[in-house]
Protein backbone atom coordinates (compact mmCIF):
# COMPACT_ATOMS: atom_id res chain seq x y z
CA UNK A 1 0.00 0.00 0.00
CA UNK A 2 1.27 3.04 -1.26
CA UNK A 3 0.39 4.84 1.81
CA UNK A 4 1.93 2.83 4.34
CA UNK A 5 5.20 2.77 2.60
CA UNK A 6 7.00 5.14 4.72
CA UNK A 7 6.25 4.57 7.61
CA UNK A 8 7.43 0.40 6.85
CA UNK A 9 10.63 1.98 5.45
CA UNK A 10 10.57 -0.84 2.84
CA UNK A 11 11.41 0.26 -0.79
CA UNK A 12 8.28 -1.05 -2.33
CA UNK A 13 7.60 -0.17 -5.89
CA UNK A 14 4.63 2.33 -7.15
CA UNK A 15 3.53 2.70 -10.11
CA UNK A 16 2.47 6.26 -10.94
CA UNK A 17 0.80 8.05 -13.71
CA UNK A 18 1.97 11.59 -14.21
CA UNK A 19 -0.04 14.24 -16.70
CA UNK A 20 0.59 17.70 -17.88
CA UNK A 21 -0.07 19.78 -19.96
CA UNK A 22 2.24 22.79 -20.46
CA UNK A 23 1.88 26.47 -21.57
CA UNK A 24 2.36 25.35 -24.90
CA UNK A 25 -1.17 24.07 -24.80
CA UNK A 26 -0.50 21.37 -27.67
CA UNK A 27 -1.37 18.27 -25.75
CA UNK A 28 -1.29 15.98 -22.56
CA UNK A 29 1.71 14.13 -21.80
CA UNK A 30 1.50 11.19 -20.02
CA UNK A 31 3.67 9.18 -18.12
CA UNK A 32 3.77 5.20 -16.53
CA UNK A 33 6.52 5.27 -14.11
CA UNK A 34 7.73 2.62 -11.64
CA UNK A 35 8.75 4.70 -8.34
CA UNK A 36 10.94 3.90 -5.14
CA UNK A 37 13.02 5.26 -2.87
CA UNK A 38 12.54 8.49 -0.72
CA UNK A 39 14.53 11.56 -2.14
CA UNK A 40 18.42 10.37 -2.35
CA UNK A 41 17.52 7.01 -2.98
CA UNK A 42 14.95 7.77 -5.61
CA UNK A 43 14.42 5.28 -8.82
CA UNK A 44 12.18 5.84 -11.27
CA UNK A 45 11.87 3.69 -14.45
CA UNK A 46 9.54 5.11 -17.39
CA UNK A 47 7.27 2.20 -18.64
CA UNK A 48 4.94 4.13 -20.89
CA UNK A 49 4.93 7.51 -22.37
CA UNK A 50 2.38 9.09 -25.15
CA UNK A 51 1.22 12.73 -25.83
CA UNK A 52 -2.27 13.27 -26.56
CA UNK A 53 -3.81 16.26 -28.34
CA UNK A 54 -5.93 18.07 -27.07
CA UNK A 55 -9.33 18.50 -29.52
CA UNK A 56 -9.41 21.00 -31.53
CA UNK A 57 -12.08 23.09 -30.56
CA UNK A 58 -11.07 22.34 -26.89
CA UNK A 59 -7.71 23.99 -27.26
CA UNK A 60 -9.03 27.06 -28.72
CA UNK A 61 -11.24 27.64 -25.81
CA UNK A 62 -8.45 27.13 -23.33
CA UNK A 63 -6.05 29.50 -25.65
CA UNK A 64 -8.83 32.15 -25.81
CA UNK A 65 -9.32 31.77 -21.59
CA UNK A 66 -5.28 32.07 -21.25
CA UNK A 67 -6.45 34.91 -23.31
CA UNK A 68 -8.37 36.60 -21.25
CA UNK A 69 -12.04 35.90 -22.82
CA UNK A 70 -14.06 36.72 -20.30
CA UNK A 71 -16.64 33.19 -19.64
CA UNK A 72 -19.50 32.47 -17.11
CA UNK A 73 -18.77 30.34 -14.12
CA UNK A 74 -20.99 27.60 -15.74
CA UNK A 75 -18.98 28.13 -18.83
CA UNK A 76 -15.83 27.60 -16.24
CA UNK A 77 -16.92 24.42 -14.71
CA UNK A 78 -17.96 22.89 -18.22
CA UNK A 79 -14.20 23.72 -19.13
CA UNK A 80 -12.70 22.35 -15.92
CA UNK A 81 -14.37 19.26 -16.22
CA UNK A 82 -13.81 18.85 -19.85
CA UNK A 83 -10.25 19.24 -19.57
CA UNK A 84 -10.22 16.83 -16.49
CA UNK A 85 -11.82 14.77 -18.61
CA UNK A 86 -9.17 14.78 -21.68
CA UNK A 87 -7.32 14.02 -18.47
CA UNK A 88 -8.54 10.95 -17.59
CA UNK A 89 -8.84 9.31 -20.75
CA UNK A 90 -5.04 10.13 -21.16
CA UNK A 91 -4.60 7.79 -17.59
CA UNK A 92 -6.22 4.96 -19.46
CA UNK A 93 -4.99 4.75 -22.53
CA UNK A 94 -1.11 4.88 -20.86
CA UNK A 95 -2.11 2.23 -19.01
CA UNK A 96 -2.97 -0.06 -21.86
CA UNK A 97 -0.41 -3.02 -22.13
CA UNK A 98 0.44 -2.94 -18.58
CA UNK A 99 0.04 -3.06 -15.22
CA UNK A 100 -2.47 -1.04 -13.78
CA UNK A 101 -1.38 2.47 -11.96
CA UNK A 102 -1.73 3.20 -8.20
CA UNK A 103 -2.01 6.68 -7.90
CA UNK A 104 -2.44 9.62 -10.75
CA UNK A 105 -0.15 12.71 -10.16
CA UNK A 106 -2.40 15.32 -12.58
CA UNK A 107 -0.47 18.99 -13.11
CA UNK A 108 -3.63 20.21 -14.88
CA UNK A 109 -3.79 22.99 -17.56
CA UNK A 110 -2.80 26.12 -16.02
CA UNK A 111 -4.82 29.05 -17.19
CA UNK A 112 -3.90 31.52 -15.15
CA UNK A 113 -0.60 32.51 -13.32
CA UNK A 114 0.17 35.29 -11.52
CA UNK A 115 3.29 35.64 -9.14
CA UNK A 116 3.30 37.29 -5.87
CA UNK A 117 3.00 40.59 -5.27
CA UNK A 118 4.71 42.63 -2.49
CA UNK A 119 3.65 46.05 -4.42
CA UNK A 120 1.22 48.56 -2.78
CA UNK A 121 -1.41 47.69 -5.98
CA UNK A 122 -4.77 47.49 -4.44
CA UNK A 123 -7.70 45.28 -6.36
CA UNK A 124 -9.51 48.73 -6.55
CA UNK A 125 -6.56 50.50 -8.18
CA UNK A 126 -5.84 47.72 -10.51
CA UNK A 127 -9.51 47.55 -11.67
CA UNK A 128 -9.90 51.41 -11.77
CA UNK A 129 -12.94 50.52 -9.27
CA UNK A 130 -14.59 54.26 -8.57
CA UNK A 131 -13.76 53.90 -4.68
CA UNK A 132 -16.47 50.53 -3.50
CA UNK A 133 -13.71 48.48 -2.32
CA UNK A 134 -11.43 48.89 0.16
CA UNK A 135 -8.35 50.82 -0.16
CA UNK A 136 -5.95 48.13 1.58
CA UNK A 137 -3.96 45.46 -0.33
CA UNK A 138 -5.88 42.27 -0.04
CA UNK A 139 -2.79 40.15 -0.93
CA UNK A 140 0.53 39.47 -1.70
CA UNK A 141 0.15 36.18 -2.14
CA UNK A 142 0.26 34.59 -5.90
CA UNK A 143 -2.62 32.96 -7.83
CA UNK A 144 -2.02 30.26 -9.98
CA UNK A 145 -5.36 28.30 -11.95
CA UNK A 146 -4.70 25.07 -13.45
CA UNK A 147 -8.39 23.53 -14.42
CA UNK A 148 -9.16 19.58 -15.00
CA UNK A 149 -9.75 19.12 -11.45
CA UNK A 150 -8.22 15.82 -9.53
CA UNK A 151 -11.39 14.67 -7.97
CA UNK A 152 -13.07 14.33 -11.23
CA UNK A 153 -9.95 12.12 -12.61
CA UNK A 154 -9.88 10.69 -9.64
CA UNK A 155 -13.62 9.30 -10.13
CA UNK A 156 -13.37 8.69 -14.22
CA UNK A 157 -10.45 6.43 -13.68
CA UNK A 158 -10.79 4.90 -10.10
CA UNK A 159 -7.49 6.16 -9.04
CA UNK A 160 -6.40 8.09 -6.51
CA UNK A 161 -5.10 11.15 -8.03
CA UNK A 162 -2.75 14.02 -6.64
CA UNK A 163 -3.78 17.95 -8.30
CA UNK A 164 -3.79 21.07 -7.53
CA UNK A 165 0.13 21.31 -6.76
CA UNK A 166 1.18 24.65 -6.94
CA UNK A 167 -1.26 26.15 -3.72
CA UNK A 168 0.33 25.36 -1.12
CA UNK A 169 3.63 27.01 -2.15
CA UNK A 170 1.84 29.89 -2.71
CA UNK A 171 -0.05 29.99 0.04
CA UNK A 172 3.98 29.82 1.89
CA UNK A 173 4.47 32.82 0.00
CA UNK A 174 6.00 31.34 -2.75
CA UNK A 175 5.61 31.87 -6.78
CA UNK A 176 4.52 27.96 -7.05
CA UNK A 177 6.53 27.83 -10.02
CA UNK A 178 9.03 26.10 -10.63
CA UNK A 179 8.07 22.71 -9.27
CA UNK A 180 10.43 20.35 -10.58
CA UNK A 181 13.93 21.19 -9.71
CA UNK A 182 13.77 18.96 -6.15
CA UNK A 183 13.04 15.82 -8.72
CA UNK A 184 15.70 17.09 -10.94
CA UNK A 185 17.85 17.31 -8.41
CA UNK A 186 17.25 14.22 -7.19
CA UNK A 187 17.02 12.29 -10.96
CA UNK A 188 20.10 14.59 -12.50
CA UNK A 189 22.47 15.34 -10.60
CA UNK A 190 26.25 13.92 -11.20
CA UNK A 191 28.99 13.60 -8.81
CA UNK A 192 31.29 15.54 -10.68
CA UNK A 193 29.36 18.05 -13.31
CA UNK A 194 27.65 20.78 -12.72
CA UNK A 195 24.48 20.76 -14.55
CA UNK A 196 21.54 23.15 -15.77
CA UNK A 197 18.20 21.18 -16.87
CA UNK A 198 16.66 23.39 -19.10
CA UNK A 199 13.01 22.78 -19.97
CA UNK A 200 12.06 24.56 -22.88
CA UNK A 201 8.46 24.45 -23.41
CA UNK A 202 5.95 27.07 -23.87
CA UNK A 203 7.40 29.55 -20.78
CA UNK A 204 11.28 28.13 -20.10
CA UNK A 205 12.67 27.10 -17.02
CA UNK A 206 15.81 26.41 -15.30
CA UNK A 207 17.44 24.15 -12.61
CA UNK A 208 20.97 24.21 -11.70
CA UNK A 209 22.38 21.19 -9.81
CA UNK A 210 25.66 21.57 -8.16
CA UNK A 211 27.72 18.19 -8.42
CA UNK A 212 26.52 16.12 -5.77
CA UNK A 213 29.23 16.73 -2.71
CA UNK A 214 28.77 18.10 0.48
CA UNK A 215 26.10 20.56 1.02
CA UNK A 216 24.83 20.25 -2.99
CA UNK A 217 20.92 20.10 -2.45
CA UNK A 218 21.09 23.55 -0.52
CA UNK A 219 22.46 24.90 -3.57
CA UNK A 220 20.24 23.80 -6.00
CA UNK A 221 18.50 26.88 -7.53
CA UNK A 222 15.93 27.36 -10.48
CA UNK A 223 13.55 29.81 -11.98
CA UNK A 224 11.67 30.82 -14.97
CA UNK A 225 14.21 31.79 -17.61
CA UNK A 226 11.22 33.66 -19.51
CA UNK A 227 9.67 32.35 -23.41
CA UNK A 228 10.25 29.30 -24.36
CA UNK A 229 8.13 28.67 -27.53
CA UNK A 230 5.11 30.43 -26.67
CA UNK A 231 5.91 33.63 -28.79
CA UNK A 232 7.40 31.69 -31.26
CA UNK A 233 4.23 29.15 -31.63
CA UNK A 234 1.90 32.29 -31.62
CA UNK A 235 3.97 33.92 -34.57
CA UNK A 236 4.37 30.93 -36.81
CA UNK A 237 0.18 30.54 -36.15
CA UNK A 238 -0.12 34.48 -37.16
CA UNK A 239 2.01 33.89 -40.35
CA UNK A 240 0.91 30.99 -41.78
CA UNK A 241 -3.07 31.43 -40.73
CA UNK A 242 -3.33 29.00 -38.64
CA UNK A 243 -1.59 26.05 -40.70
CA UNK A 244 1.25 25.58 -38.48
CA UNK A 245 1.63 25.70 -35.05
CA UNK A 246 5.73 25.63 -34.42
CA UNK A 247 8.46 26.35 -36.84
CA UNK A 248 9.55 22.74 -37.27
CA UNK A 249 13.12 22.29 -36.50
CA UNK A 250 13.68 25.94 -36.24
CA UNK A 251 14.01 25.96 -40.09
CA UNK A 252 11.84 28.70 -40.95
CA UNK A 253 14.03 30.86 -38.14
CA UNK A 254 17.12 29.69 -39.20
CA UNK A 255 16.77 31.33 -42.98
CA UNK A 256 16.42 34.62 -41.32
CA UNK A 257 18.67 37.42 -39.77
CA UNK A 258 18.38 37.86 -36.09
CA UNK A 259 18.07 41.51 -34.84
CA UNK A 260 20.57 41.93 -32.24
CA UNK A 261 19.57 45.23 -31.28
CA UNK A 262 16.34 44.02 -30.78
CA UNK A 263 16.97 40.90 -28.64
CA UNK A 264 19.01 43.74 -26.31
CA UNK A 265 16.33 46.17 -25.97
CA UNK A 266 14.12 43.59 -25.08
CA UNK A 267 16.20 41.99 -22.85
CA UNK A 268 16.15 45.27 -20.89
CA UNK A 269 12.85 44.30 -19.60
CA UNK A 270 11.62 43.85 -16.20
CA UNK A 271 10.89 40.39 -15.98
CA UNK A 272 14.36 39.70 -17.36
CA UNK A 273 16.31 41.50 -14.93
CA UNK A 274 14.42 40.87 -12.06
CA UNK A 275 16.57 38.13 -9.97
CA UNK A 276 15.10 34.92 -8.74
CA UNK A 277 12.80 33.94 -7.58
CA UNK A 278 10.51 34.78 -10.62
CA UNK A 279 8.11 32.99 -12.89
CA UNK A 280 6.08 33.83 -15.56
CA UNK A 281 3.21 32.78 -18.43
CA UNK A 282 1.62 33.21 -21.25
CA UNK A 283 -0.37 36.22 -19.31
CA UNK A 284 2.94 38.13 -20.03
CA UNK A 285 4.41 36.33 -22.86
CA UNK A 286 0.88 36.73 -25.09
CA UNK A 287 -0.19 38.07 -28.34
CA UNK A 288 -0.44 41.47 -26.90
CA UNK A 289 3.66 40.72 -25.87
CA UNK A 290 4.37 39.84 -29.73
CA UNK A 291 2.61 43.06 -31.16
CA UNK A 292 5.10 45.10 -28.81
CA UNK A 293 7.82 42.87 -30.34
CA UNK A 294 6.57 43.58 -34.09
CA UNK A 295 5.89 47.24 -33.07
CA UNK A 296 9.60 47.64 -31.65
CA UNK A 297 10.64 45.44 -35.07
CA UNK A 298 9.53 47.94 -37.34
CA UNK A 299 12.33 50.12 -36.89
CA UNK A 300 14.47 47.06 -37.96
CA UNK A 301 12.86 45.96 -41.12
CA UNK A 302 12.38 42.93 -40.65
CA UNK A 303 10.76 40.32 -42.61
CA UNK A 304 9.07 37.40 -41.28
CA UNK A 305 12.02 35.16 -40.96
CA UNK A 306 14.04 37.54 -39.54
CA UNK A 307 11.30 38.11 -36.96
CA UNK A 308 11.63 34.24 -36.27
CA UNK A 309 15.41 34.15 -35.96
CA UNK A 310 14.85 37.14 -33.35
CA UNK A 311 12.19 35.32 -31.48
CA UNK A 312 14.04 32.20 -31.20
CA UNK A 313 17.33 34.38 -30.14
CA UNK A 314 15.63 36.18 -27.35
CA UNK A 315 14.64 32.67 -26.42
CA UNK A 316 18.37 31.32 -26.74
CA UNK A 317 19.75 34.95 -25.11
CA UNK A 318 17.05 35.32 -22.05
CA UNK A 319 18.39 31.80 -20.69
CA UNK A 320 22.33 32.51 -21.11
CA UNK A 321 21.82 36.09 -20.10
CA UNK A 322 20.41 34.96 -16.78
CA UNK A 323 22.75 31.99 -16.18
CA UNK A 324 25.25 34.63 -16.29
CA UNK A 325 23.57 36.93 -13.85
CA UNK A 326 22.02 34.87 -11.53
CA UNK A 327 23.88 31.80 -10.97
CA UNK A 328 26.98 31.05 -8.71
CA UNK A 329 28.82 30.20 -11.59
CA UNK A 330 28.36 28.78 -14.96
CA UNK A 331 27.71 25.08 -15.40
CA UNK A 332 29.44 22.13 -16.66
CA UNK A 333 27.03 21.21 -19.20
CA UNK A 334 23.36 22.14 -19.93
CA UNK A 335 20.86 19.59 -20.33
CA UNK A 336 17.83 20.49 -22.84
CA UNK A 337 14.09 19.04 -22.22
CA UNK A 338 10.92 19.95 -23.58
CA UNK A 339 9.75 20.37 -27.11
CA UNK A 340 12.41 23.74 -27.40
CA UNK A 341 15.03 21.00 -27.26
CA UNK A 342 14.00 19.69 -30.86
CA UNK A 343 14.35 23.29 -32.32
CA UNK A 344 17.70 22.53 -33.72
CA UNK A 345 18.06 26.22 -34.66
CA UNK A 346 17.29 27.41 -31.06
CA UNK A 347 19.55 24.47 -29.56
CA UNK A 348 21.97 25.96 -31.60
CA UNK A 349 21.65 29.22 -30.81
CA UNK A 350 22.08 28.13 -26.84
CA UNK A 351 25.29 26.32 -27.84
CA UNK A 352 26.77 29.38 -29.45
CA UNK A 353 26.02 31.41 -26.93
CA UNK A 354 26.79 28.75 -23.82
CA UNK A 355 30.41 28.00 -25.07
CA UNK A 356 32.52 26.49 -23.73
CA UNK A 357 29.55 24.46 -21.91
CA UNK A 358 27.96 21.87 -23.49
CA UNK A 359 24.87 21.67 -24.56
CA UNK A 360 23.51 18.12 -24.36
CA UNK A 361 19.80 16.55 -24.01
CA UNK A 362 18.41 14.87 -20.49
CA UNK A 363 18.15 11.80 -22.65
CA UNK A 364 21.68 11.90 -22.97
CA UNK A 365 21.55 11.12 -18.72
CA UNK A 366 19.05 8.73 -18.80
CA UNK A 367 16.09 11.23 -18.23
CA UNK A 368 13.50 10.87 -21.12
CA UNK A 369 13.26 14.70 -22.13
CA UNK A 370 9.73 14.66 -23.83
CA UNK A 371 8.23 13.63 -20.80
CA UNK A 372 10.67 15.09 -17.91
CA UNK A 373 8.01 17.08 -17.15
CA UNK A 374 5.11 14.51 -16.51
CA UNK A 375 7.64 12.05 -14.77
CA UNK A 376 8.56 15.36 -11.88
CA UNK A 377 4.75 15.06 -11.47
CA UNK A 378 4.16 11.70 -10.82
CA UNK A 379 7.22 11.86 -8.56
CA UNK A 380 5.51 15.35 -6.81
CA UNK A 381 2.53 12.55 -6.35
CA UNK A 382 3.96 10.07 -4.28
CA UNK A 383 6.13 12.13 -1.90
CA UNK A 384 2.52 14.05 -1.75
CA UNK A 385 0.68 10.48 -0.56
CA UNK A 386 4.27 9.88 1.57
CA UNK A 387 3.95 13.13 3.09
CA UNK A 388 6.93 14.57 1.61
CA UNK A 389 8.02 18.27 0.53
CA UNK A 390 8.29 18.67 -3.18
CA UNK A 391 9.03 22.63 -3.05
CA UNK A 392 12.08 24.11 -2.71
CA UNK A 393 11.88 27.39 -0.98
CA UNK A 394 14.99 28.90 -2.50
CA UNK A 395 13.97 28.07 -5.88
CA UNK A 396 10.26 29.49 -4.92
CA UNK A 397 10.19 31.42 -2.57
CA UNK A 398 7.95 30.17 0.08
CA UNK A 399 8.98 30.11 3.43
CA UNK A 400 9.16 26.58 3.90
CA UNK A 401 9.25 22.99 2.25
CA UNK A 402 6.01 21.96 1.81
CA UNK A 403 3.87 19.20 1.02
CA UNK A 404 2.30 19.67 -2.73
CA UNK A 405 -0.91 19.07 -3.78
CA UNK A 406 -4.49 17.91 -2.29
CA UNK A 407 -4.96 14.02 -2.64
CA UNK A 408 -8.27 12.68 -3.80
CA UNK A 409 -9.57 9.11 -2.95
CA UNK A 410 -12.35 7.61 -6.22
CA UNK A 411 -16.13 7.70 -4.48
CA UNK A 412 -15.39 3.57 -4.88
CA UNK A 413 -12.14 3.62 -2.22
CA UNK A 414 -13.80 5.76 0.23
CA UNK A 415 -17.15 3.80 0.53
N1 LIG B 1 10.51 19.40 -34.01
C1 LIG B 1 10.29 20.55 -33.38
N2 LIG B 1 10.88 21.68 -33.83
C2 LIG B 1 10.67 22.87 -33.23
N3 LIG B 1 9.85 23.03 -32.16
C3 LIG B 1 9.25 21.94 -31.66
C4 LIG B 1 9.43 20.66 -32.24
N4 LIG B 1 8.70 19.78 -31.52
C5 LIG B 1 8.08 20.49 -30.56
N5 LIG B 1 8.40 21.79 -30.64
C6 LIG B 1 7.93 22.90 -29.79
O1 LIG B 1 7.66 22.40 -28.49
C7 LIG B 1 6.36 22.85 -28.06
C8 LIG B 1 5.79 21.85 -27.11
O2 LIG B 1 6.71 21.65 -26.08
P1 LIG B 1 6.26 21.17 -24.66
O3 LIG B 1 7.48 20.74 -23.95
O4 LIG B 1 5.15 20.19 -24.79
O5 LIG B 1 5.72 22.52 -24.03
P2 LIG B 1 4.65 22.72 -22.89
O6 LIG B 1 5.22 22.07 -21.69
O7 LIG B 1 4.52 24.19 -22.80
O8 LIG B 1 3.41 22.04 -23.39
C9 LIG B 1 5.58 23.02 -29.35
O9 LIG B 1 4.53 23.96 -29.17
C10 LIG B 1 6.66 23.52 -30.32
O10 LIG B 1 6.81 24.91 -30.20
MG1 LIG C 1 3.18 20.20 -24.10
Amino acid sequence: MLLDKKASGASQVTRVIGLISGTSVDGIDAALVEIAGNDIDLNVELLASATYPYPKVLREQILAVCAGKAISMAELAALDDAIAYQFAQAAQEIQIGNSPAELIGSHGQTVYHQPPSNSHSTVAEEQGSQGELPEQPISTLGYSLQLGRGEVIAQLTGLKTVSNFRAADIAAGGQGAPLVPKVDAYLLSHPTKHRCIQNIGGIANVTYIPASQGNWLELVCGWDTGPGNALLDLAVEHFTNGQQTYDQDGSWAASGIKSDALVELLLHQNFFQASPPKSTGRELFSADYLNYCWAMGSNYNLCTADMLATLTELTAASIADSYRRFLPQMPDEVLLCGGGSRNLYLKQRLQDLLAPVQVLTTDEAGVNGDFKEAIAFAVLAYWCALGIPGNLPQVTGAGAATKLGNLHIPLSSCC
